[in-house]
C-alpha cells in the first residue's frame, strides 16, 4: 500500500511527512526547501533565527525580523513552487509581529507550540495562510477550538500533536516525564481524533491531525496513519541530513549519541527540555551559571536576571559545533540515528518501511 499524500486544505504534499521546525538555526532554508522539494513540507523555525548573523544576542531584536524574512524568500528561491512552512513559537517575544513578517514573506504555513496561539487566526486575518497550532493534549486543542471558533468562526487547518518523546521544549510536566507518567503519543491521538470526529459534526471540516514526537520509522508512520491521523511531523531525523543547516559537529553528535546520554533538563526559561549530555549541560547541572547580559529577551517566560545562562547563546554554540559549550537539543531516539544522509535517502527509507 502506497502512502497517501498529506492533505491540509488546498495544500496537497505526495509525503505525508513534515519536517519540525528547530529553532535557532537548525531548520532553515537549506533544509527547509531539500524537504519541500523531496515532496514533504519543509519548516523555517523562527526562535532566535537573529543569531544567524550576530554573535550575541545584543542586537537580536533588529536581526531577528530580517533574517526570518530572508531565510523564508531564500527557501521559496530554491524550493520554486512549493510551499514552506515557518515554526514561531507562541512563548517568543514580539509573537504576532514575527507571524505578520513570515506572512509578508510568503509563509504558506505558520505552526505554532509552546503556549497556545490563541491570538493567530486575528493576526493572520485576511491572509492566504494555514494556521497550524501545535498542541500536547486533546484538552489543549479543545481550548483552542472553543476559542477561534468563538471569536473568529474559524478552525485550525490542522494540528500537529507532539507526543512525549519529542526534542526541544515540551509540553509536559518535568515530573511527568522523568517518571514516564504522560500516554504515549497514540493514546493522546486517539482522543484528538474523537475530538475532530466531533467538530467535523459541528462545522463540517475535519481537521487534520499530524503526529509527532519519537516517530522514526516508516511503520510508525503507518501506524499513525491507520489510526486516522493525516500524516506525522519528524525533527531528529532531519538533523542527520546532508542539508540540515546546523554543522556537520552538531549532525556527528546525534550519530555517537547512546540511550544515556539523553537528558531531561529544566530549560532556564522553566519549560522542561530534551537535550544530550555534554560538559555544559553537566556544569550547569553543578549548578555553574554564564553571567547574561541580555537587552532583547527574546523567549517571553526568560527573566535575564535571573537565568543561570542564556539559552539562545548555548544553543547556537551548539549549531556552531561547539560540542563543549553547546546546548543540544534532541529527540528521545536520537540514538537510533545511526549516520549522515540525504534528505531524500531519509524519505526513500521510510517509504519502504512504510509499504513494507
Ligand atoms: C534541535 C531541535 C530543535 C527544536 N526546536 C523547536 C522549535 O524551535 N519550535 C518548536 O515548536 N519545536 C521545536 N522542536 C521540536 C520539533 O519541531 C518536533 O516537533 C519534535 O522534535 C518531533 O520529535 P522527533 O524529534 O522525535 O522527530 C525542536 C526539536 C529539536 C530536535
Amino acid at each position: 500500500m502506497p502512502w497517501p499524500p498529506l492533505v491540509i486544505k488546498e495544500m496537497e504534499l505526495p509525503i505525508p511527512i513534515i519536517q519540525g521546525g528547530m529553532g535557532v538555526g537548525i531548520s532553515l532554508h537549506r533544509l527547509a526547501s531539500a524537504v519541500s522539494n523531496a515532496g514533504g513540507l519543509g519548516v523555517i523555525a523562527a526562535a532566535a533565527i537573529g543569531l544567524e548573523r550576530i554573535e550575541t544576542v545584543k542586537d537580536l531584536r533588529r536581526a531577528d525580523e530580517e533574517v526570518l524574512k530572508e531565510e523564508i524568500r531564500l527557501a521559496k528561491e530554491m524550493a520554486p513552487g512549493k510551499p514552506i512552512g515557518v515554526n514561531i513559537m507562541v512563548a517568543v517575544t514580539n509573537y504576532e509581529e514575527k507571524v505578520k513578517a513570515a506572512i509578508d514573506a510568503g509563509a504558506d504555513a505558520i505552526i505554532s507550540g509552546a503556549g497556545l496561539p490563541l491570538t493567530l487566526p486575528q493576526v493572520a486575518e485576511g491572509k492566504d495562510v494555514l494556521l497550524i497550532p501545535i498542541v500536547s493534549s486533546a484538552k489543549a486543542a479543545e481550548v483552542i477550538l472553543k476559542r477561534w471558533w468563538k471569536r473568529h468562526k474559524r478552525l485550525p487547518d490542522a494540528f500537529v500533536l507532539e507526543g512525549p518523546l519529542a526534542g526541544g521544549h515540551l509540553g509536559f510536566s518535568e515530573e511527568e516525564l522523568v517518571e514516564e507518567k504522560v500516554p504515549d503519543v497514540f493514546s493522546i491521538l486517539e482522543e484528538l481524533i474523537h475530538l475532530t470526529d466531533k467538530w467535523r459534526i459541528k462545522t463540517g471540516y475535519k481537521i487534520p491531525v499530524i503526529v509527532a514526537g519519537g516517530i522514526y520509522r516508516g511503520w510508525e508512520v503507518r501506524r499513525a496513519i491507520e489510526m486516522g491521523a493525516a500524516g506525522v511531523q519528524m525533527a531528529t531525523r532531519f538533523v542527520a541530513t546532508h542539508e540540515c543547516d546546523a554543522d556537520v559537529a552538531f549532525k556527528e553528535m546525534y550519530v555517537k549519541a547512546k540511550k544515556e546520554d539523553v537528558l531531561i533538563i529544566k530549560s532556564p526559561v522553566g519549560m522542561p527540555a530534551r537535550a544530550l549530555r555534554t560538559s555544559f549541560v553537566e556544569r550547569m547541572l553543578k549548578g555553574e551559571t554564564v553571567p547574561v547580559r541580555c537587552p532583547y529577551n527574546c523567549l517571553k517566560p526568560c527573566n535575564p536576571k535571573k537565568v543561570p545562562y542564556c539559552i539562545a547563546e548555548a544553543l547556537i554554540r551548539a549549531k556552531r559545533g561547539d560540542t563543549e559549550n553547546g546546548l543540544f537539543f534532541c529527540g528521545a531516539r536520537v540514538y537510533e540515528v545511526d549516520g549522515i544522509y540525504s534528505v531524500k535517502e531519509v524519505f526513500e527509507q521510510l517509504k519502504r518501511e512504510y509499504e513494507a
